[in-house]
């Protein structure tokens, strides 16, 4: 063992994978505040503050709004885990991986799972949804407005509609979404919506926010079996965050960043914040489509804009072009299941969804697709510029 050990110091990586994205220097500078207790009042005013804030950025009156610790995968493990019940009917609408991944935890709560499943990457048809909704009847309908496996944005109105007709709650993952595209969880009538910190936020992973209706609270309320899940219990967890009791010893430091992260997006404003997105996101697209690329998500209002999905050139190794990348200290993912080898993932989100971020990431692939020995049909740059331009 050497005895002694200089300062961690770790490389600085231009982040634009499908998470995590930038951190705000804003939200670093929260994190070297000092650490308080998880039952101070200091903790407690920062918790309030964040129930507050993500009323606002989840666009909904509801008061039951808190984050959990965990990732997003705990925050969608404490909506499957509080809300689906053994034996009960639960439909997942999936059409990409973390719809599947939704799928097995409900599974493993033992819900009677029942799917409607596209190929990845493919709209749901909102009629072919609404039937099958109201032919399967359930207690739980779970579906991902925003799926990371392929880039592809999903209705969420027609199918909370349909659930809500026969009575079903709606689960709705908005981890690609929260902070970056319109989530509206009370105008569409998601019940629990559960996102991430590491996203559209611009904070570092390490919580996942949540917000339940009143509806589903009183569902949660009435349930007779014991949810299986301690950690998970969002009943439980409330008595911590409404109940000031001890329930675990939560991260101030995390705390302080998502209060930081959704502070900010109060102050920019959340329809500047989607513009912002939006405007960023097609000129990426007329940046990829100049080079003569195609997009993997086929209809451009079914696409995130905050999660680019352009398929990998014939003849272009996908893998080779990300390890380019890496090498230029740049971050961005490839596809995987059906989608390994055809499509690149990558994000502007967050802090790191500005036009120099556009530029300078169309660039980089520009630069790594010629080394592969691709010719592009055109000038990413300009075509990116022009509609920045035009967008103004
Ligand atoms: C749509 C979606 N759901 C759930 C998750 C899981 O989140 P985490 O990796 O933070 O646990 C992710 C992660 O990227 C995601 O993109």
């Amino acid at each position: 063992m050497p005895n002694s050990y200089p300062p961690l110091q770790a490389p600085r990586r231009f982040l634009f994978g499908p998470g995590p994205s930038p951190v705000s220097p804003r939200v670093y500078q929260a994190m070297a505040q000092p650490v308080v207790g998880h039952l101070d009042p200091f903790f407690f005013e920062v918790t309030e503050q964040v129930r507050s804030l993500l009323g606002y950025v989840y666009s909904t009156r509801n008061e039951f709004n808190l984050a959990m610790s965990g990732t997003g995968s705990a925050g969608m493990e404490a909506a499957v885990a509080s809300f689906a019940e053994p034996g009960a009917k639960f439909v997942l609408l999936t059409n990409g991986f973390f719809g599947d991944r939704i799928g097995e935890m409900a599974r493993r709560q033992g819900a009677n799972v029942v799917r409607l499943a596209k190929q990845w990457g493919e709209p749901f048809d909102p009629q072919e949804a609404r039937d099958f909704i109201r032919r399967e009847r359930p207690r739980v309908v779970a579906f991902v407005q925003a799926e990371t496996s392929t880039g592809m944005f999903n209705q969420a109105k027609p199918i909370c509609e349909a659930a809500h007709e026969v009575e079903a709650l709606t689960i709705g993952d908005c981890v690609t979404s929260l902070g970056g595209m319109p989530v509206m969880v009370d105008e569409n009538g998601i019940d629990i919506a559960y996102s991430c910190t590491q996203k559209g936020l611009g904070c570092p992973p390490g919580l996942a926010p949540m917000t339940v209706s009143p509806r589903a609270l009183e569902r949660l309320r009435a349930r007779t079996a014991l949810v299986h899940s301690w950690y998970l219990d969002l009943l439980l967890l409330d008595t911590y965050f409404s109940g000031h009791r001890y329930h675990h010893t939560a991260s101030a430091t995390m705390f302080y960043a998502l209060r930081e992260g959704l502070a900010m997006v109060a102050e920019e404003g959340l329809e500047n914040r989607w513009e912002r997105h939006r405007r960023n996101h097609l000129a990426f697209v007329a940046g990829i489509e100049a080079m003569g690329l195609e997009m993997h998500v086929a209809n451009a209002s079914d696409r995130l804009w905050t999660l680019n999905t352009p398929r990998v050139p014939k003849g272009v190794d996908d893998a080779r072009v990300r390890q380019y990348l890496l090498e230029r200290d740049i971050e961005i993912a490839g596809g995987f299941g059906p989608l390994a080898g055809q499509v690149f993932r990558i994000g502007l989100m967050g802090y790191g969804s500005t036009s120099e971020d556009v530029l300078f990431i169309l660039g980089a692939l520009e630069d790594a697709l010629r080394h592969q020995g691709y010719a592009p049909a055109g000038d990413a740059r300009a075509a990116a510029e022009k509609t920045l331009n035009a967008a103004v």
